[in-house]
């Protein structure tokens, strides 16, 4: 299998139009990273449902048969894994620096073969994102860690289960040692853990393999080694923050989005924040529905942990505030570098200043479509969601780090009414151009 060149591809929108209808969700990208890597920790095969086909699970399956593991697609959403002919540890770095969650390897390989080596990783720049809590974790079970010519180089004789404290909440760090530990000797206890729910899936996941993690969505986790872990088939849970996107969606667009296939539970902080801008939500079973009932209201938002406001979210609700009534704050506590879309966003009209963490956020009437460009991936999904609501076309260059992270999200947008064309040319934007004039 071999990943897709980078496309130069663009979006091409016209705004204006109310989303409406319904949307499936599809397997969280977060969670399917770790769950891959960590697929490769038996001998037997593993069978993962619900996978969603984009570009980030994508790089680190190429990545997985780069260094021999069997992979095989047994249809869109579903693969085949087995782990038993890795033929050596060291991964490719052009893979590896795509998508920072390559670091889920380390985890994995260190388990099972007492030894990785893993190019440090690449990613989203959101900010300085330091692996610190990663090696300390490493370490802390035994395992003797160094950076070597730009790769993290770990390797253990004997991996022996050990208490630990994380010094930050880490989403990262808290599955990477989960992982490692899965397969130590003897009792790990990890605490200041990340909530996740895709922490929580991993765990449920490893133990689906024969692992044995206790406490995973609460702040301590323990795990007691297991020597080997077995085949399992596994269903990913549906992605938190797709979801949120299109809850987002329906509120700056003045739609009325069924948004299905989810865990309400998962977008409770979501939700939250749209009712507190006056959107009406319904949570059913496994969907939620939202609805404009009429003018936005301004809001405070801290990004947090979970549960607090997933900082993934962050870019989506400050577009959205941006054409909420009032002056909203937004302070991000997480990654430092999340405002990039704030610049892109002020060119099509928005009143908005950055100070420090915090971004001030005064409502306007209406956004103009301009030509802008994907910072990164949810901020250039956030992007698109202003674009929608904005008067006229606009551009958006750089769709493939936001096709990282959403499986076809122009599809899905168009189906829900959205004006949105995936083309690679100007000839392509006109034609667009002329052909929308007319609705
Ligand atoms: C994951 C998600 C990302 C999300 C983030 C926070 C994946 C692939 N990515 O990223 O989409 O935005 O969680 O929910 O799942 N930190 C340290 N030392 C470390 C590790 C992290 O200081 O060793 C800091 C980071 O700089 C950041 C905070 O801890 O300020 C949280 O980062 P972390 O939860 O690790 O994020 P990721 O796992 O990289």
């Amino acid at each position: 299998m071999k990943s897709k060149v980078v496309s130069m591809d663009h979006y091409v929108i016209r705004g204006g139009n109310v989303l409406r209808g319904e949307v499936e969700i599809g397997g969280a990208k977060n969670a399917a990273l770790a769950i891959l890597a960590a697929a490769i920790m038996t001998d037997e095969t593993v069978t993962i449902e619900n996978m969603p086909d984009v570009r980030d699970t994508n790089v680190l399956l190429d990545a997985m048969a780069g260094i021999g593991v069997h992979i095989e697609r047994v249809d869109r959403h579903t693969v085949k894994i087995n782990g038993s002919m890795v033929q050596n540890v060291n991964i490719e770095y052009e893979l590896i620096k795509k998508i920072r969650a390559s670091y889920y390897l380390i985890g994995a390989l260190l388990g099972k073969y007492r030894e990785a080596e893993v190019p440090l990783p690449g990613g989203c720049n959101i900010g300085s994102r330091p692996i610190d809590q990663h090696l300390k974790g490493f370490r802390a079970i035994g395992a003797d860690v160094k950076i070597d010519h730009g790769s993290i180089v770990a390797t253990a004789e004997k991996l022996i289960g050990a208490h630990m404290y994380m010094d930050v909440v880490s989403v990262g760090a808290t599955i990477n040692v989960m992982m490692a530990a899965s397969m130590a000797e003897g009792k790990t206890i990890i605490e200041n853990a990340a909530k996740e729910p895709h922490v929580v899936d991993v765990a449920n996941f490893l133990n689906s393999m024969g692992a044995d993690i206790k406490g995973a969505g609460t702040d301590v986790i323990r795990i007691r080694g297991v020597e080997k872990l077995h085949g399992a088939t596994y269903s990913i849970i549906p992605d938190q923050i797709e979801a949120g996107t299109f809850m987002f969606a329906a509120a700056v667009t003045k739609g009325d989005i069924l948004v299905k296939d989810v865990i309400p539970k998962h977008l409770e902080s979501i939700t939250a924040k749209l009712l507190e801008m006056g959107c009406e939500v319904e949570e059913l079973d496994d969907a939620v529905r939202v609805r404009y009932t009429g003018e936005l209201h301004s809001t405070q938002i801290k990004t947090l942990p979970y549960p607090g406001f997933p900082t993934d979210m962050q870019p989506q609700a400050g577009i959205t505030l941006a054409l909420s009534e009032g002056v909203s704050t937004i302070t991000e506590s997480i990654f430092e570098n999340r405002f990039r879309y704030v610049d892109e966003i002020i060119r099509m009209g928005a009143d908005i200043k950055v100070e420090g963490n915090t971004a001030i956020i005064t409502g306007v009437k209406g956004l103009t479509g301009a030509h802008i460009s994907s910072p990164d991936l949810r901020a250039g999904a956030a992007l698109v969601l202003a674009a929608l609501s904005a008067d006229g076309v606009s551009v958006v260059d750089d769709i493939h780090l936001i096709e990282r992270g959403y499986e076809d999200f122009d599809v899905k947008l168009r189906a829900l009414g959205g004006l949105i064309e995936r083309v690679s040319d100007e000839e392509e934007i006109q034609k667009f151009r002329l052909r929308t004039q007319a609705i």
